[in-house]
């Protein structure tokens, strides 16, 4: 999927590719589309509709590869682009400190076996078969799981953002709660927009809930609506019980080292 980009207005004034100022750096399955999606709507920033993978896979390629890989912006403008592998890449933070030490970071975190389940999803949605439960567990009697499959190691929040904590100042980040930019979009949206020092133009008026799907969509300028593609918000199989209670348990103490780490209680135990 990719957001489609503005289109250019006429050249005019300062009208130039900048290196963004902001990067959505996951968590993959989180709503890092929803998020880009709903920032694109609003006039002071540009966005990269596709996922450049610069600091990850494409970073031989240069600087001015990475620049040029950006839409063009006024200088009044933010430039933001998301690629949702760099939470995870042990790299990145350290390239992008060379690059920006100032760069600010949007994270949006959800449930971890929830955001496994949708990972998995992915997955079967591209043509692999194995079931979540068999790819979880190591030994299900022992309730082991397998924290060696990616689905698994991405939900280790607090293990990969202290590598980003080695080069990045907390107040660098803001969490954005997946579950509460589907809830309440507006709300979630306003404290995106402070963080970025932007106007908050996009309220709770700019959104609408698809009732079917249960997920917001945008309400644009000419009355229309505006929601994300067929394979955001999937339907999920349910998990087994007793393994999602595994999981849940698992997860548990690297959650609550991120409340910590990031002065947030997100509540995913209750
Ligand atoms: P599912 O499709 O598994 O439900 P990402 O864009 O980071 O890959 O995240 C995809 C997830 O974003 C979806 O996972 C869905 O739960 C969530 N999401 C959040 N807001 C959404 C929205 N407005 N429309 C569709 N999906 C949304």
């Amino acid at each position: 999927v990719e957001t489609e980009e503005k289109t250019a207005p006429k050249p005019q004034g300062d009208w130039k590719r900048r290196l963004p100022q902001v990067i959505i750096i996951g968590i993959k399955k989180g709503g890092t589309r929803a998020l880009l999606t709903f920032l694109n709507a609003h006039p002071q920033v540009v966005i990269s509709g596709k996922e450049v993978h610069f600091f990850d896979r494409k970073y031989d390629k240069g600087i001015e590869w990475y620049r040029k890989a950006m839409p063009y912006s006024y200088d009044n403008q933010l430039t933001i682009e998301k690629t949702p592998s760099y939470f995870v890449t042990q790299q990145v933070p350290q390239r992008i400190y060379r690059m920006a030490p100032g760069t600010k970071f949007l994270l949006v975190v959800r449930e971890p076996v929830a955001r496994a389940v949708s990972d998995h999803a992915q997955s079967l949605s591209k043509g692999k078969t194995t079931p979540f439960e068999e790819k979880a567990m190591l030994d299900e009697r022992r309730c082991a799981v397998d924290r060696s499959w990616s689905a698994i190691r991405i939900g280790l929040y607090s293990l990969h953002l202290t590598n980003w904590l080695r080069y990045f100042p907390r107040s660098q980040f803001l969490f954005v709660s997946g579950e509460n930019l589907v809830a309440n979009p507006g709300q979630e949206m306003e404290k995106v927009q402070d963080f970025l020092g932007i106007q908050r133009t996009l309220t709770e008026k700019s959104f609408v809930m698809d009732e079917t799907k249960g997920f917001p969509c945008l309400r644009e300028d000419q009355g229309s609506v505006k929601c994300l593609g067929k394979n955001k918000g999937r339907s999920h199989k349910p998990v087994d019980p007793q393994i999602r209670a595994c999981l849940a348990k698992f997860y548990q103490p690297y959650n609550e080292k991120f409340y910590n780490m990031t002065g947030i209680n997100f509540h995913w135990e209750d």
